[in-house]
């Protein structure tokens, strides 16, 4: 269990405490935390939304396939509601107190993914985190009683931003974004372009992550300038720069999200571009624009009393000589 998510439980209030355990150490049977089960035996759900499975757990465990094989283990069956974005769905959408507010379903619903049937698992499950991709064929169990036939793999890691390992995170986060820069006169103009086709980016637990466009100049002397975006040395966002930043990150109002309310929602849509315009000066030699992603913000850990986070990481960059 992550610090950030412990110490933001534990300041909260008793009731908000037991909704954030109910998906982050959910009760299945007797096991706590995220279990096989609590997706193999979910069956349903009262509605799509913060964590209101139903699971039965006498019957068989779900499987996709209608040829699913009994094993000495266990039993299995074929249920529909395994490979729904749905069953998903149901974890990750969040109305939660203050600013936990996670859409990534609703967001799914509408987005050109859902039209082609490409769920969260042809994403999140395939060998290419973020990216429907080819499975490899592996046996779907060693049971020594039970040959079991080799099946199209799903990977299980479901990879987030947040990983231990920067380039694993790094895995679902390459290809989100298109960056360009125009020249048009004096001024530069900087497009982003979301390349998400399953949700809005960023998505998810909005109230914690951050994502950025840094702008930097390389003037005559070959002396880089940060006009927006820059961080300090405690990798806090810098006052007061010559480019107001853009941030694709929920804008909240005060204080922790668990009390904050979301003033503005500014992530892109699937394939939608945002463009920022500012005044190039004389001398300067190259223009560089960065998009810059971090799993936790810097104010909020402060706030929380931890260290500060990792350095952000690139998940697209240009550059044009000016
Ligand atoms: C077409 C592929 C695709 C589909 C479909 C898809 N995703 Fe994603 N997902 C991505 C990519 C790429 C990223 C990384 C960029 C981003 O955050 O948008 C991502 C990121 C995420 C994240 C991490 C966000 C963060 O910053 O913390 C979550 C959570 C997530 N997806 C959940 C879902 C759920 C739930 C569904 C189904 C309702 C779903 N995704 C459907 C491709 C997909
Ligand atoms: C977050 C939900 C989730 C959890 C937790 C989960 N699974 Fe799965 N599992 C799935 C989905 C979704 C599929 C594939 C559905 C499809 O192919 O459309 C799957 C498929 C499988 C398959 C079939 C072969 C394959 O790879 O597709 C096996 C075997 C399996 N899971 C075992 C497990 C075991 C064992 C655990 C616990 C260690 C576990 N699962 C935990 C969602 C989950
Ligand atoms: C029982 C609730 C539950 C279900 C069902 C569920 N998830 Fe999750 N999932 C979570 C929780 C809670 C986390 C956050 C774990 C953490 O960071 O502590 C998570 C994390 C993730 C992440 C990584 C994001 C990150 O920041 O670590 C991805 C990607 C993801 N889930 C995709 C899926 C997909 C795809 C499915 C459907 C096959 C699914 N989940 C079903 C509860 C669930
Ligand atoms: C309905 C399910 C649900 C509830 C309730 C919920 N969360 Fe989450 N939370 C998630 C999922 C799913 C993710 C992963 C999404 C992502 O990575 O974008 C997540 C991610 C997080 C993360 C980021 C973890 C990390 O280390 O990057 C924090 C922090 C967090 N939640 C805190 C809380 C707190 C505090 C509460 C109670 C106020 C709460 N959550 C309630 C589903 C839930």
């Amino acid at each position: 269990m992550g610090e950030l998510y412990t110490t933001l439980r534990d300041r909260s209030d008793p009731r908000t405490r037991t909704f954030c355990d109910s998906c982050h150490r959910p009760q299945v049977g007797t096991s706590e935390g995220l279990s096989c089960e609590s997706c193999h035996s979910a069956v349903g759900n009262s509605a799509p939304v913060n964590a209101l499975l139903r699971w039965d757990r006498s019957a068989p465990l779900a499987s996709a396939r209608a040829d699913s094989v009994m094993t000495s283990g266990h039993r299995t069956r074929f249920h529909g509601f395994l490979s729904s974005s749905e069953l998903c769905g149901t974890c990750h959408e969040v109305q939660g107190p203050g600013a936990f507010r996670e859409t990534p379903f609703t967001e799914w619903q509408r987005s050109p993914a859902a039209q082609t049937q490409t769920t969260c698992v042809h994403c999140h499950g395939s060998p290419s985190p973020g990216r429907p991709a080819e499975r490899p064929l592996l046996a779907a169990a060693t049971d020594p009683a039970t040959p079991t036939p080799l099946r199209a793999r799903t990977d299980h890691h479901f990879i987030g931003p947040d990983e231990d390992d920067p380039a694993v995170a790094a895995r679902l986060l390459a290809a989100s974004a298109a960056l360009t820069i125009a020249r048009e006169g004096s001024n530069a103009v900087v497009t982003v372009t979301s390349m998400v086709a399953g949700h809005s980016l960023p998505t998810g637990v909005r109230a914690v992550r951050e994502l950025w466009l840094e702008l930097s100049v390389l003037d005559a002397n070959g002396q880089r300038r940060v006009l927006s975006g820059a961080l300090a040395d405690d990798q806090s966002f810098v006052a007061n720069e010559p480019v107001a930043r853009e941030d694709f990150h929920d804008e909240l109002s005060a204080g922790l999200p668990t009390e904050a309310s979301i003033v503005r929602v500014r992530a892109l849509e699937p394939g939608a571009s945002r463009t920022v315009r500012f005044a190039v000066e004389a001398g300067t030699t190259v223009v560089r624009a960065r998009l810059l992603y971090r799993a936790q913000s810097a104010s909020l850990r402060r706030a929380l009393g931890l260290s500060p986070p990792a350095a952000p990481m690139e998940i697209a960059g240009a550059e044009l000589r000016w």
